[in-house]
């Protein structure tokens, strides 16, 4: 890309003309503009769980889940302040519902995603049908769907939500609004979708109606025990160890339309090789202890030595790898799927 011009006060007295009419210069702007490879304004980061749980129980103290309709402590990253966001494309929280607390139905076009941090017992309703979750659960709330949250258990639950807002936003697509009462009423039984669409089979005649996943509970003895069972083979990735993604039963698709999840094994002694991709990944630990090494857009290292129920962020494009110092369980997540679909996702590995 061109330098920027030098500037003359003929020049600048064009531009402040020009801005007058809601016009500009392209060549002072161009390089900012196109990039010659991505450099994200986020930041790798990590949340130790045992930092964040205390503020997370402090807000159940402060404020109910009714009054604060969704009671969410941002994972905001510490690159893109007062964005509510964790990546340039992605926003994550931590939720808390204390036992016998409803969060109510609503319902917007921003798809949701659930990944149960702590605590088991506590439901999530999607359109009339209730899911029991538990830790390691990966749950769905596709857009538009009408859903309300709460727990019938006697402990507290938190979980991670993820969600598409700043895709939304950077559509100018939002629309939300809210139902009546404080639960939509259940019109299938719990477990249902599961049982229709997650079983390796189909209902004979099933058209799908939307794009997203009908499996709206991926429950984690299942992701597990697929995990355990693929280990036997021995066939890691030098990257990824055993990295499994997230799929549509409907057509093999990703889970969700803008968002795209994962569960990877990392076993004992795994020192991977680096990689990095154009999508920015948010990781939860759910079981197991290791070191994410990030190379961070100016060169500095950053060394996360994670545990089970912390989360990190990886920018895109950021040179990272993963090591494990026991068998290690990693949820994640990314952009990854929107960025397929208008074909801007690389990847790179090793020291290619
Ligand atoms: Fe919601």
């Amino acid at each position: 890309m061109h330098p920027t011009a030098t500037q003359t006060p003929e020049r600048s007295e064009y531009y402040e003309r020009l801005d007058r009419h809601g016009l500009a210069p392209l060549w002072e702007r161009l390089r900012g503009l196109i990039q010659k490879e991505p450099r994200s304004a986020a930041l790798p980061a990590l949340w130790r769980y045992a930092e964040v749980r205390p503020f997370v129980m402090e807000a159940g103290r402060l404020i109910s889940a009714k009054e604060a309709e969704r009671r969410v402590i941002i994972l905001e990253n510490p690159g893109l302040k007062g964005r509510s966001q964790i990546t340039g494309s992605l926003y994550a929280g931590l939720q808390l519902i204390l036992p016998g607390e409803v969060a109510p139905a609503h319902r917007h076009v921003q798809s949701a995603l659930r990944f149960v941090v702590e605590g088991r017992g506590a439901y999530t309703a999607v359109g009339g049908e209730k899911t029991i979750m538990a830790p390691g659960d990966f749950v769905i709330t596709p857009s538009w769907a009408w859903h309300d949250h709460g727990n019938d258990s006697n402990e507290p639950m938190v979980w991670m939500d993820g969600l598409d807002i700043p895709i939304v936003a950077l559509f100018d697509a939002s629309f939300a609004e809210g139902y009546p009462d404080d639960r939509h009423p259940a019109t299938r039984p719990v477990g249902d979708a599961l049982a229709r669409y997650g079983s390796g089979l189909l209902p004979v005649g099933y058209e799908r109606q939307a794009l997203t996943s009908p499996v709206f509970n991926y429950p984690y003895d299942r992701t597990r025990e697929a995990l355990e069972r693929m280990r036997v083979a021995d066939e890691w990735d030098k990257a990824h160890g055993l990295r499994l993604r997230y799929v549509n039963p409907v057509d093999g698709g990703w889970a969700m339309p803008t968002i795209g999840t994962f569960m990877q094994l990392l076993p004992k002694g795994f020192r991977g090789e680096r990689h990095r991709a154009t999508d920015g990944v948010v990781y939860a630990v759910v079981e197991g202890r290791g070191r994410t090494t990030v190379t961070d857009a100016d060169g500095k290292l950053h060394v996360f030595d994670w545990g089970p129920r912390d989360t990190f962020v990886v920018p895109s494009w950021l040179w990272h790898a993963h090591e494990a110092s026991a068998d290690s369980v990693l949820f994640s997540f990314s952009d990854r799927p929107a960025q397929e679909k208008l074909g801007l996702f690389r990847e790179m590995r090793g020291n290619a």
